[in-house]
Parts: structure tokens; sequence; C-alpha cells
């Protein structure tokens, strides 16, 4: 086996997989306000930014070729509803319909949960069941999901991609596209999205820890991979555009099942916790940051990962 291991030019041209700039989302945290340029404790490199700086910011990581940003919205006020969500003053569809504007061939997705914007900081409106507990309520999460995705596609969103779990979203919302004339607004599901300890710094990022409880009644588990397969059959059935695995390093195994059992373009999330791992060893010089991002992000590309999610966006882009 090592003949065909001996140079450089040989492994080159050998390689099955490459990562290529195309491949990239960078995703982006916006708030109101101007000149905001936040720095992420947790996240070393990522930054909230009010809309000036995020402009800015999208264009220099078009510059380097990055195709796509995925927006997430920072309200300054937010209550039980989380009804910031579907102000279509609010800063992500104000940034949205900037970078439309701006640059126009960047492609803008947009986040649709509720997190961020409730204060009780779960993915839809909490409401007490009939034995008396306190439950997400699916349901009216969905009917507020639709608005907040017809809020975006208003503001020019490309792709709308809801993350919140709730049962029927991807329909509710492709209904309510069509219905308001945004036929051609894309749905990217967040199909597969497993609870994750893994989304603990960008929690910080987006203040959208829950003030109770945990996400474990509407995240998938992580020993129950089989509901992969239905939860992406679903989403499909309801409409979906574009599936998405998350998180990524750790689920390999999932991206290459639902990459075989679907032929939809397929997304993988390297997420929060997965980029804070890396740079945290890095920093402490126990190991090497490029050479460790190249790696992990052509795995997850390997395993079947047709675009990926990364806080290293920008960093690849240079490397590459
Ligand atoms: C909102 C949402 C989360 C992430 C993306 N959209 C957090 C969560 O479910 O708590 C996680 C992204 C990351 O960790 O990088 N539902
Ligand atoms: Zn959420």
């Amino acid at each position: 086996m090592r003949r065909l291991r001996r140079s450089a030019t040989l492994r080159e041209m050998l390689a099955e997989v490459r990562l290529n700039v195309k491949d990239f989302i960078a995703p982006l945290f916006v708030r109101e306000g101007s000149g905001v340029r936040k720095a992420i404790p947790s996240m070393p490199g990522q930054f909230q930014f009010s809309e000036d700086t995020a402009v800015e910011t999208v264009r220099r990581w078009a510059g380097k070729g990055v195709p796509a940003v995925l927006l997430f919205g920072i309200p300054d006020a937010k209550d039980a509803a989380g009804s910031e969500a579907w102000n279509d003053g609010a800063a992500v569809q104000r940034l949205t319909a900037r970078i439309k504007q701006d640059l126009p061939d960047v492609v803008v997705i947009t986040d649709v949960c509720l997190c961020e914007y409730t204060d009780h900081g779960h993915c839809g409106p909490v409401s007490t069941n009939a034995r008396g507990q306190r439950v997400v309520d699916n349901d009216a999460a969905i009917e507020s999901l639709a608005r907040v995705a017809v809020s975006h596609a208003r503001a020019g969103a490309d792709i709308v991609a809801p993350s919140a779990m709730m049962d029927g979203q991807v329909g509710a919302i492709r209904e309510v596209l069509d219905a308001g004339g945004f036929a051609d607004t894309a749905i990217l599901s967040y199909a597969v999205k497993f609870a994750s300890s893994l989304y603990g710094p960008f929690r910080d990022a987006a203040e959208s820890t829950p003030h109770f409880g945990d996400r474990r009644a509407y995240q998938m588990d992580y020993r129950a991979p089989r509901q992969a397969a239905i939860e992406a059959r679903l989403d499909v059935e309801e409409g979906a555009d574009l599936l998405m695995v998350k998180p990524a390093g750790a689920y390999l195994d999932v991206i290459a099942n639902i990459r075989w059992r679907f032929s939809q373009p397929l997304v993988a999330y390297h997420v929060s916790g997965e980029y804070a791992c890396i740079k945290a060893a890095a920093a402490n010089g126990w190991l090497d940051e490029r050479a460790a991002a190249l790696e992990i992000t052509t795995t997850i590309k390997r395993a079947g990962a047709d675009l990926i999610i990364t806080y290293f966006a920008e960093q690849l882009a240079d490397w590459l």
C-alpha cells in the first residue's frame, strides 16, 4: 500500500474526497444596534454583530468564496410567545433584506426557531397539558414558526431552516409559504437534530438556554438513531428541499445512513461545541487547529454531507 502514498502529488491525486469553499455555510449572529462586534467567549473568533458590521463581515466571507450564511437573531426584548421572531422589522429580517440588496449572490438561510425569542428559552410556547405538566405546545409552536418563515421569506431569505423539532413544522411552513406567494423559498429542514451537550456555546452566543427543563422532549435521543430515518422521511413528505443532520462529527454514522437512504441534498451542522473543542485544545497547544479543522470537516463530507455549516467557514476558505 505504501507505493501509492510515496509523494504528496500521488496522495493528492488519489484523494477520494476534497473540501471546496462552496461546501460551506457560515453561521452569523445578529442583534439590534450599530457598530456591534461583541466577542462570544465560548466560541473564540465568533461575534454577535449588528446589521452594519454583519454586512461587512458577510462581504468579506463572500470575497473569500463562502457562498451562504445562516442567520440567527438575538432580540433586545423577549416574551413568552417569542413574538419578536415574526416582526418584519427585527434584526434577522432587516439583515436578510440588506444582504439580498448589497450582496445578491450570497445565499441567505435563516434559522426558524423561537428559543432566541422566548423569555423561557424553549423552542415554542409553553402551556400546561391535561396532566398539569408544563410542556412546549407543538401545534401552537408550528403556527408561530410558520409566521416566522413567512416573515423571513418576505425579507428575501432564499432558504428557511426550521430548527425547533416540532412535529409537522415543515408541512405547516410549506403551506403558508405557498399560500403567501413564496413558492420559490426553499426549506432546509433540521430533520435529524439530536438533543446534544455540544450546543452549549451556541446558547451563550444566542442567549437561548432554557430557563427550566431541557429540550429532550422534542430533540432526538442520541441513543435512538433509527428515528433519524423516520424524521427525514416525514420532513421529505412534508416538503423539505434539503435535509440536515446535527451535530456532525460525532454523528457520522447517521450522516452516512441518511445519505444512502435519501436523495435530497444533505447538510451537516458542525456545531458550536465541536468548534469550541478544537479551539480550546488548539489554544492550549494540544493539537494543530488547521489540521484538526480540515480533518474533521473532510470526514463530515466523506460520510456523505454535501454541505457543511461550520464556524470555521472563513478560516477553511483561507486555508483552502
Ligand atoms: C435553535 C438552534 C440551536 C442550534 C441551532 N439552532 C440550539 C439549540 O437547539 O439549543 C445549535 C447550533 C450550535 O450549537 O452551533 N433551536
Ligand atoms: Zn430552538
